[in-house]
């Protein structure tokens, strides 16, 4: 054994000894051994180590065990160093293909018995499903082989180093290798085997592949089958039961293409799967066939011959504990999850997800976009020089990173479209990847969207389009170039169906205007749908010294490069819960839309090709939210792509309440992704008589007074509100400020439709440089009339020239308080404001406020930009369920639409406040919470929240939009809030 270097990190050929070519992951008969399990393990700070540790008599006493699969970086409670998260950066220096001497090196070792009768006359294969990032195998000391290509199988032959009895495996896993510039994809960095490994039997007359390639025409399914055996293995049989088929072909000759009479197609909406065999005299094979025909028609992408609409996620394999080592259970939940909030489609951004995902995508329904693990991102820093995307010498790596995604997963009738990648440039190995799958797969389109130009790929794509470009591209008569084109380039772009990879980016609190992307796709055909960025957080279970747990992002865990909560951008927060974004993206994309008209309700079936047999539509008629009516409609069956007119039920309407109807279309049946009853799609109907709103007062006994006085439930000292119904209250006082959600913090675009106040500068930033964070108030004055007081303020900033009035009338109104305040910009302010709000603090005294009961709209928060999920009804919630857990804390927790708001303690009614609209007939909405926007936005964790002693309540006039700006668009005018006078009237009564 000599002590030289290891493997060769710097090697960008895609390692040596690994079977060629690569073969689907089939489900056999043959025997198997899992090699999962305890390994030992060892971890070197650099990849010179002695390469001893592969012989058998090696001794490992010493060394550590550590779980396979795992990431060696989440074990050991950091004794194998820590997690890194960047986006785009290379966590190492720009020197390709070089990388450091520092390169965190595992040794992992194992003994497995040969299981009896495997050494006689058959194959031993070797496979890892997935390795990150470079590793060396060896066998009783016998080195095996090297690959590189993490997310991706790899099997070696070891047929002639094992041996009857016990045996030693070795591997030796790089983190950093020539394979890292090509693997930049924007996640944690977790090296290890993260993925399975195990051992095949291949006895002799084995069958080597199999791809049962299907078709669907009207009723008809055709298979198309490529078997890959010896002549030993012949003859081979293919059955699939259930539709009689039971072929035997004597020979490869005989293999042939089959036409099956009576099939029903798969789609994702009705994925009819049949179970389908193939056997040889030593070897039965099974696999799960669904019928389908992926075409592309013009502008049009289409299965079994209609439009797709993808209405998707981006997701990546990301798990708190587990990094990204597969659990079956969990995946299947968060699949299931998926299908229940709408989507319909799956992108494995950036690389082949665990196989058995696919089989789960096949079973639940899903249309896939499967990508290649490939992104060259960094590169983008210096101009593309050196990109492995045009540099022949990496061409080997590039071809064989997408044969082993397509070979591996071809048999997959989910998987609609093949990519070959993410944000790696352009050149010409992306283009000879997209010729080799054109080859080998004729009928699933080939996707990429760094080919802007459209040079070899089949579909145009983009990522984080605004609303209009996107428009731009789906209008039939528009003629403006496309991103990075000529006009003969962007005709040719125009001329292929259109999808945007990402949009919609859900950092944090947003994104705003989903609808609009959604009205999008039912206006231009051309356009179909896209994928969010992205379905989870992908934070990691840390706690802090204190033992207090949390999801740690980028900077956790000192990594000397990283890119913050940048990787905290999904619509599912790191523990499973939904964003209220996906309950928004729920409604919008929802299945069904209805369409109100006097008596009748016009119900539209947008799926692909789905009826809506599987549903029942409910009804039922609120007052003020308290349910007063309910029944179901009689629905006919609706057609994809029809739409049946009904009468509604009678609405008893409410003189004095708000009458509301709402429907809910739902399962009829449970499904494998939901109970009975999960409502699919829902729509309200305001049947509301026009109610006066009580006219404001004009008093003309106004005089100066010192404001000490008690108004009904309201005592004030000097001016000051200081107790509302026997507890003690300071304010209210005008809240401009929100702790800045993600999108705030991003530099405005300053593109065209764009409210950039200043491009560049994030509005966060703006608002922080007016003081908004930070506004003090000197009083102006203070006088009384007949049950009535009234105080004028100036509130204003350190060093700022701007300021804001605010008038606030309490009166006994009716025997009721009412409060009215005015807020009146001065001349001046520039940018947007974040909120125009007055918040009162409510100390907790005995008691403190801890829930509340409202009519309006919830049950979620909603902003002016995102308020589809949003229904009018009544909600109760505590006041911890008010607010979302962010990865970053930010802005949460806005109810809009406000009508009675009743705020609690222990369950006891401790105030009601009455929301008058204002003359335009604007209703405010509230926030309530523990904390202020000043005490939030200190916070890069919640942990390092304050103790609250307090609860704050904001009742706002008005909230700016959210937008999509941390990567995508900024809030779409319409829903930008400058600044403006607006009116508060709120009636006061104890709880
Ligand atoms: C895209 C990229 C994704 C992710 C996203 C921002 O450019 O493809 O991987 O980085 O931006 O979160």
């Amino acid at each position: 054994m000599t002590s030289k270097p290891s493997a060769s990190v710097s090697d960008i050929t895609p390692g040596r000894g690994a079977l060629r070519p690569a073969r689907s992951w089939l489900r056999s008969d043959a025997p198997s051994l899992s090699l999962n399990g305890p390994w030992r393990f060892r971890l070197s700070p650099t990849a010179s180590v002695a390469r001893d540790f592969a012989a058998e008599g090696f001794d490992d006493h010493s060394w550590d065990s550590i779980p396979v699969p795992s990431h060696w970086v989440l074990q050991g409670d950091g004794a194998y160093g820590r997690p890194i998260y960047t986006n785009i950066q290379f966590p190492f220096p720009i020197d390709p293909p070089h990388v450091p001497d520092e390169n965190p090196t595992g040794d992992y070792r194992r003994h497995f018995p040969l299981p009896s009768g495997w050494s006689q006359g058959s194959g031993v294969v070797l496979r890892f499903d997935g390795v990150e990032s470079l590793f060396t195998v060896w066998v009783n000391g016998v080195e095996i082989g090297s690959a590189s290509g993490s997310r991706l199988a790899h099997e070696f032959d070891v047929t002639g180093a094992v041996h009857p009895g016990d045996n030693v495996v070795a591997v030796r896993v790089h983190q950093w290798s020539a394979a890292s510039y090509v693997e930049d994809q924007d996640q944690w960095w977790l090296p290890g085997i993260f993925r399975d490994v195990t051992l095949l039997l291949r006895p002799a007359g084995a069958i080597e592949d199999v791809w049962l390639r299907t078709g669907f025409d009207n009723g008809r399914g055709r298979l198309d089958p490529e078997v890959i055996a010896g002549p030993a293995a012949f003859p081979l049989t293919l059955r699939i039961p259930e539709l009689g088929v039971e072929q035997v072909w004597n020979t490869a000759a005989e293999v042939k293409r089959l036409d099956i009479a009576g099939v029903e197609p798969w789609s994702a909406e009705r994925p009819r799967l049949y179970d389908a065999a193939v056997s040889s005299a030593a070897e039965h094979i099974t696999l799960r066939v669904g019928f389908r025909t992926v075409e592309i028609r013009g502008d049009q992408f289409l299965v079994n011959g209609r439009r797709v609409v993808f209405h998707g996620v981006n997701r990546h394999e990301a798990h708190p504990e587990r990094g990204r080592v597969f659990d079956e259970a969990h995946a299947r939940d968060d699949l299931a999850r998926m299908k229940r909030f709408n989507v319909n489609a799956i992108r494995t951004s950036h690389y082949p997800p665990h196989p058995r995902l696919l089989d789960l995508a096949d079973e639940l329904g899903f249309w896939v976009v499967l990508e290649c693990d490939l992104e060259t991102h960094g590169f983008d820093t210096v101009g593309w020089t050196g990109n492995p995307s045009d540099d022949p010498a990496w061409r080997e790596a590039y071809l064989d990173r997408v044969q082993r995604t397509v070979e591996r997963d071809k048999n997959h009738p989910s998987i609609v479209i093949w990519s070959l990648g993410n944000e790696a440039g352009t050149g010409s190995n992306l283009a000879a990847m997209s010729a080799w799958v054109h080859a080998r797969d004729a009928e699933r389109p080939v996707h990429y969207e760094g080919d802007h130009t459209g040079d070899y790929t089949d579909i145009y794509s983009r990522m984080y389009a605004s609303v209009a470009e996107t428009e731009e591209i789906g209008a039939p008569g528009a003629r403006s170039p496309l991103l990075d084109c000529t006009p003969a380039q962007s005709a040719r772009q125009r001329a292929k169906p259109f999808l945007l990879c990402e949009y919609a980016h859900a950092m944090g609190n947003g994104p705003g205007a989903l609808d609009r992307y959604e009205a999008l796709v039912h206006t231009y055909p051309r356009l179909h749908g896209g994928f969010v960025w992205e379905w989870r957080d992908h934070g990691i279970l840390a706690t802090t010294p204190a033992g207090t747990p949390y999801y740690a992002y980028g900077g956790d865990f000192a990594e000397a490069v990283h890119d913050g909560n940048f990787v905290m951008d999904g619509m599912l927060l790191s523990d499973d819960a939904p964003t209220p974004s996906l309950h928004e993206y729920k409604a919008v994309v929802q299945p069904v839309r209805f369409a109100f008209d006097a008596d009748t309700v016009a119900i539209s079936n947008l799926r692909h090709s789905a009826d809506t047999s599987d549903l029942r539509f409910r009804w039922r008629v609120e007052h003020d939210g308290n349910p007063v009516a309910r029944g179901e409609l009689k629905v006919p069956v609706v057609p994809a792509g029809g739409s049946e007119r009904v009468q509604l039920p009678h609405i008893d309407v409410s003189p004095d309440a708000e009458t509301w109807l709402t429907i809910d279309a739902v399962l009829t049946a449970a499904t494998a992704w939901a109970p009975e009853g999960h409502v699919v799609a829902s729509a309200q109907l305001d049947r509301s008589v026009r109610r006066p709103v009580p006219a404001v007062r004009t008093r003309k006994d106004w005089r100066p007074g010192d404001g000490t006085l008690t108004l009904g439930i309201a005592e004030f000292i000097s001016g000051s509100l200081v107790r509302l119904a026997g507890r003690a209250v300071t304010g209210p006082r005008l809240e401009l400020f929100r702790a800045p959600t993600d999108n705030d913090e991003s530099p405005s675009d300053g593109v065209e439709g764009s409210d950039a106040s200043t491009p560049g500068v994030a509005n966060a930033e703006l608002w922080r440089r007016a003081g908004l964070d930070r506004l003090t108030s000197r009083r102006l004055s203070v006088s009384h009339a007949a049950d009535a007081l009234c105080t004028v303020d100036r509130v204003s900033s350190a060093n700022s020239a701007t300021s804001v009035t605010v008038e606030s009338v309490w009166s006994l109104e009716d025997g009721e308080l009412e409060l009215r305040v005015e807020i009146e910009p001065s001349r001046g302010w520039t940018a947007v404001w974040p909120r125009i709000g007055i918040r009162f603090d409510l100390p907790d005294g005995d008691a403190a406020v801890d829930g509340a009961e409202w009519f309006g709209l919830g049950p979620l928060e909603s902003y002016p930009d995102s308020l589809r999920a949003a229904r009018t009804s009544r909600f109760s919630s505590t006041i911890e369920d008010l607010t979302v857990d962010y990865g970053r804390p930010q802005e949460s927790g806005h109810r809009s639409g406000l009508r009675r708001l009743t705020l609690t303690s222990g369950g006891t009614k401790v105030l009601r406040l009455d929301a008058l609209p204002d003359a335009h007939g604007r209703r405010p909405g509230y926030t309530l919470s523990r904390h202020t926007p000043q005490q939030i936005a200190q916070a890069r964790h919640a942990f390092e929240l304050p103790e609250a002693t307090t609860s704050h309540l904001i009742i706002d006039a008005a909230q700016h939009g959210l937008g999509s700006r941390a990567c995508g668009p900024d809030v779409h005018p319409e829903f930008a809030l400058r600044p403006q006078a607006r009116t508060i009237r709120l009636r006061l009564t104890a709880g």
